[in-house]
């Protein structure tokens, strides 16, 4: 896909891997709707380009999903690409013996990681496709998965809406391919951003890095760049892009 003049949504594009996405599609010609939950964000990257499209939005809430999706379809008449990036992060083991006895994952934390991760990209692609195929649009959907997928200690919701959102992508991909739409995944490793370093220690985070064999986390704009990658790779469909360093080898 040539993505000069392309109508494109990336959710969650008001940071970290989404924002230096948004700069790469920018640069490439492509209109672009950021959807995000983060006000301030939002304001900050519509102050660098006039021409971006930035909506608040709670990807996890099907009626903003919707106002938002159909809001941009109507100012710009057609939607070629989706990127479903939008993502929270929580770390907690299942049971964990503390301090103070048992402790055991927070059932809010589980239903939050969920629909952030997994039931948006079910929400937003269902407003995005269905527009898409009432137009015949030959688009493309990325969605954002993470090598946490495979499982991974400590994450019980995040590896479990990670791992949903494969499944979606093999299953979109299956059931659109004959309609010209393709659906693709990427499964970043750690990357380096102020969520990801925020949210562990830095014996984690250099106990990770060491276990990577190129000994370091992965900068966004090679996350980015692997999502361009499958945008303008025409055959590229219903597969996973893991960009891990090597972790997963
Ligand atoms: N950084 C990593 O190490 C890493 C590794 C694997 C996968 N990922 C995935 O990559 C994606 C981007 O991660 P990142 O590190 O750039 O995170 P980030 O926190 O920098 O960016 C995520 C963006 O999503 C937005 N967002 C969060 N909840 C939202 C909601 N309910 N509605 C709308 N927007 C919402 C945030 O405001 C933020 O702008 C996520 O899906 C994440 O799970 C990241």
């Amino acid at each position: 896909m040539d993505l000069n003049e392309k109508r494109v949504i990336v959710t969650g594009g008001a940071s970290g891997i989404g924002m230096v996405l948004v700069d790469q599609l920018v640069d490439e010609g492509a209109i672009v709707g950021v959807l995000d939950i983060d006000q301030k964000a939002l304001l900050r990257l519509g102050g660098r380009y006039s021409s971006l499209y930035c909506r608040a939005c709670d990807v996890s809430q099907p009626d903003s999903v919707e106002t938002a999706v159909d809001d941009f379809f109507k100012e710009f008449g057609r939607i070629d690409v989706l990127v479903n990036n939008a993502g929270i992060v929580h770390s907690a083991l299942l049971v964990a013996l503390g301090p103070r006895g048992i402790v055991s994952h927070d059932i809010e934390m589980w239903d939050k990681i969920i629909s952030t991760n997994l039931s948006s990209v079910f929400y937003v692609t269902t407003q995005v496709v269905r527009r898409m195929v009432s137009q015949r649009t030959k688009g493309v959907i990325v969605n954002v998965s993470s090598i946490s997928a495979v499982g991974n200690i400590g994450q019980s919701a995040y590896s479990a809406a990670k791992a949903g959102v494969v499944a979606l992508t093999v299953t979109w991909a299956k059931e659109l391919g004959t309609l010209g739409i393709r659906v693709a995944g990427i499964a970043p490793g750690f990357t380096k951003t102020d969520t990801t370093i925020g949210s562990m220690s830095e014996t984690i985070l250099s106990n990770w890095i060491r276990d990577t064999p190129l000994r370091r986390m992965a900068k966004p704009k090679e996350i980015a760049d692997g999502i361009v990658f499958i945008l303008k790779s025409d055959f590229f469909n219903g597969r996973v892009l893991e960009i891990d360093g090597g972790l997963r080898i």
